[in-house]
């Protein structure tokens, strides 16, 4: 197998970032087939999305441990530890189990900000088996950086990243 960096993915307009969350996907299939330990792959899939999506200054998992969130396998500067499912767009996402989808971080209330170049936001959980395991977060240092489009393609290569891993 080999480990090629990813290109960074053309997301210019809705076609060209349809066919790369395609890619994403294919990708995805790819690099985890024949692994199935989670924390390589939820720190691989980090690799490969923060790579691969443009336009981002950190993207990774916080993992849910009871009422909080962990982190986890990431790509960015360092980040909060712990999480409350009660603070921030990480824990909206984790306490409602729905994508939270932030097109002004400084307009959503509670947000917390662990790095002052973030502007934009997008938080999916990730539910295995119908339990909330993690959620994965991007951020984005541009304004509304994330559009239902980027929602729906990264649910999917998140989709397969559970498929294909064995969870604790
Ligand atoms: N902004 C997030 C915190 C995590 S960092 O962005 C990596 C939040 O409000 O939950």
């Amino acid at each position: 197998m080999s480990f090629e960096t990813a290109a960074t993915l053309d997301m210019s307009s809705a076609q060209t970032k349809r066919e790369s969350y395609d890619s994403l996907l294919a990708q995805v299939r790819s690099v985890f087939d024949g692994e199935r330990d989670w924390l390589a792959n939820l720190a691989q899939f980090s690799a490969l999305v923060y790579g691969a999506v443009p336009d981002l200054n950190w993207a990774g998992f916080y993992m849910a441990r009871g009422e909080q969130l962990v982190l986890g396998p990431f790509q960015g500067k360092l980040a909060c530890v712990r999480i409350p499912f009660e603070r921030g767009v990480c824990g909206a996402c984790a306490r409602t189990q729905a994508v939270q989808l932030v097109r002004d971080v400084h307009a959503f209330p509670g947000h917390i900000a662990c790095d002052s170049a973030s502007q934009s936001e997008l938080v999916l959980p990730v539910m295995v088996n119908g339990q909330l395991r993690a959620v994965f977060d991007l951020d984005s240092p541009l304004l509304a950086r994330f559009d239902a489009q980027d929602a729906q393609g990264l649910g999917a290569a998140l989709d397969a990243l559970v498929a294909a891993t064995d969870w604790p």
